[in-house]
C-alpha cells in the first residue's frame, strides 16, 4: 500500500490550484440518470471516489465520456465529462459496488423517478458514525414509494410507475436527503415540498443543475424547497464548484507553516465561517479576483473555540483539519462536533505528533503544544488523513502516512499541489 512521507518545518508558499468540489460532482453525476439526453459536467476533479461513481453509473448504463486535453490545458485543470443515460439497463445498484461509498446510495432517487423502481444496497462509506438511511426512506415514501428492506438492500417501487407530489419535513439537516429528495421530487406528478432542507453550497450546485435540466424548483439555497415536478428532464451543461474542503484544508496548512498562498480559484463565499475562524487565529485572508490569499507570519496560533454546524456553519469536514491547527496554538480550545457521533479518529494519530488532546462525548479539548514531533501515522477516513498531513508538515522531522487510500478518495495530486508550494512531501510506493 503507498504511503505519504513528509518532513516537516517548510513554510508554503505559492499558488495552489482548487479541484471541482467531490461532494458537488457526485450527486451532479447521478442526477444524469434523470435524463435520455448528455448531461456535461465541466471541473470534474481527478478522485477514486468520482472512478468508483462512474463504474456504478455504467452498470446502470450510462455512457461516459471524458474529453482529451487540449492544447493550453494545463494539468491540474477540471475534468470536462459527458454522461448519457439513454437507457437505463438495470434498476439495481449492487452490495459490490456500492459498500464502499455512502453517496452511491443516492442514485435511488433518481432510479425511482425515472424507472418507477429501484433496488439499492445499504451504503457504507467513512467510519465516521453510524449514518443510517432512515430519512431518505421516509422521504420517498412521502412521495408514493414503496419501500422495503430486504437482505442487505432496499427495494422501492412508485406505484402506477410515477412518484407523486409529498411534503417531506426532514428531521434534521441532512445533505444527502436533501439531494435524494429533490432529485426524485422533480420528475413525481404534482409539488413536493422539503422543509429544513440542506443549503450546503454542494446542494445548491445540484438545484441549479436540475434547473438547467428543466425542473421547476423554488427556494434554491434556503431551508425550504419547493418543486414542481415534471414529465422530463432535459441534458444541459454545469460547472462542478471549487472544493470549499480542499480550500479550507490547505487554507489550515498555511495557517499552521506559515507562508503565503493564493489558493487559485477559491470561493471565499461558500466558506465564509472557517475563513472567520482562520482570521481569529491569526492568519490573514485576503479576498482576490481569482481565489483566495492565506498569510501567515510567524507561528503564533490563536486558540479559538469551534462548534462545527450545518452551512453556513463551520463544515464538520474541517473538523480534523481545524484539531491540527488548534494542537499548535498558544493555549487551550474546545472544538465540538455535532454533526457525526464518531468523528474523532485522528485524536489518537495526532497524539502521536504530540498533540495534547481529551476528548469527553462531542467535544475536545485541545491544549496547544510548541512543537509537535514526527512519526508514522495512518487514519480510518478521508478528512481525519488529511488532518495527519497538515500536522506532518508543521511537525519536525518525518511524518510518515499509512493507508493514504482515503485521501485518494477526496484530494486531488495532493502531494503534486503541495510540493509546488514547498512542501517536503512524496508518495512512497509499497
Ligand atoms: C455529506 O454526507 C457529505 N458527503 C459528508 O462529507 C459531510 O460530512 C456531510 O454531508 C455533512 O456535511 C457527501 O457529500 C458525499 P448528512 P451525508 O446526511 O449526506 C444523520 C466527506 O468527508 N442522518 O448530512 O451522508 C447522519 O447520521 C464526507 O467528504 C440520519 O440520521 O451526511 C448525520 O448525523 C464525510 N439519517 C446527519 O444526519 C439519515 O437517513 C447529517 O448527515 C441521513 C442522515
Amino acid at each position: 500500500m503507498d504511503r505519504i512521507r513528509l518532513v516537516g518545518g517548510n513554510e508554503l508558499n505559492g499558488e495552489l490550484p482548487i479541484s471541482g468540489a467531490k461532494n458537488a460532482a457526485l450527486p451532479l453525476m447521478i442526477a444524469s440518470l434523470l435524463t435520455k439526453d448528455p448531461l456535461v459536467l465541466n471541473n470534474v476533479p481527478r478522485l477514486a471516489d468520482v472512478k468508483q461513481l462512474e463504474r456504478i453509473l455504467e452498470n446502470h448504463g450510462v455512457d461516459i465520456s471524458v474529453q482529451g486535453r487540449r492544447r493550453g490545458d494545463d494539468d491540474m485543470q477540471g475534468q470536462r465529462i459527458t454522461f448519457t443515460a439513454h437507457d437505463i439497463v438495470d434498476t439495481c445498484a449492487p452490495y459490490e459496488l456500492v459498500s464502499t461509498m455512502r453517496a452511491s446510495f443516492w442514485v435511488i432517487g433518481p432510479l425511482l423517478a425515472r424507472m418507477g423502481e429501484a433496488r439499492v444496497s445499504m451504503p457504507g462509506g467513512c467510519a465516521i458514525g453510524t449514518r443510517p438511511v432512515d430519512f431518505y426512506i421516509d422521504g420517498l415514501q412521502q412521495l408514493g414509494a414503496e419501500i422495503e428492506i430486504d437482505g442487505g438492500y432496499v427495494n422501492a417501487k412508485a406505484p402506477g410507475g410515477r412518484l407523486k407530489g409529498g411534503k417531506v419535513v426532514l428531521p434534521r439537516i441532512s445533505v444527502g436527503a436533501t439531494h435524494v429528495i429533490m432529485m426524485a421530487a422533480t420528475l413525481a406528478e404534482g409539488t413536493s415540498v422539503i422543509e429544513n432542507a440542506a443549503m450546503e453550497p454542494e446542494v445548491t450546485n445540484l438545484a441549479e443543475c436540475l434547473v438547467e435540466m428543466g425542473a421547476k424548483i423554488e427556494g434554491v439555497g434556503t431551508r425550504t424547497l419547493t418543486i414542481q415536478g415534471v414529465e422530463a428532464l432535459h441534458g444541459a451543461e454545469v460547472d462542478v464548484i471549487p472544493d470549499r474542503i480542499e480550500t479550507g484544508t490547505y487554507a489550515m496548512a498555511v495557517a499552521m507553516t506559515g507562508g503565503n498562498v493564493l489558493l487559485k480559484g477559491a470561493n471565499a463565499a461558500h466558506l465564509q465561517a472557517a475563513l472567520d475562524v482562520l482570521k481569529e487565529t491569526g492568519a490573514e485572508v485576503i479576498e482576490e479576483d481569482d481565489g483566495i490569499r492565506i498569510v501567515k507570519n510567524g507561528n503564533a496560533v490563536k486558540p479559538i473555540d469551534v462548534d462545527v454546524s450545518e452551512y453556513p456553519g463551520f463544515p464538520t469536514d474541517l473538523q480534523a483539519q481545524y484539531m491540527a491547527l488548534m494542537s499548535r496554538a498558544d493555549g487551550t480550545s474546545t472544538i465540538r462536533e455535532t454533526i457525526f457521533e464518531n468523528r474523532f479518529m485522528h485524536v489518537s494519530e495526532l497524539a502521536r505528533l504530540g498533540a495534547h488532546i481529551d476528548v469527553e462525548g462531542q467535544a475536545a479539548e485541545v491544549t496547544g503544544v510548541e512543537h509537535l514531533k514526527g512519526a508514522q501515522v495512518m487514519a480510518t477516513d478521508l478528512r481525519a488523513s488529511v488532518s495527519l498531513v497538515i500536522a506532518g508538515l508543521a511537525a519536525e522531522g518525518e511524518t510518515i502516512v499509512n493507508r493514504i487510500y482515503h485521501l485518494d478518495r477526496g484530494f486531488e495530486r495532493l502531494e503534486d499541489k503541495l510540493s509546488r508550494c514547498g512542501a517536503k512531501i512524496e508518495r512512497v510506493s509499497g
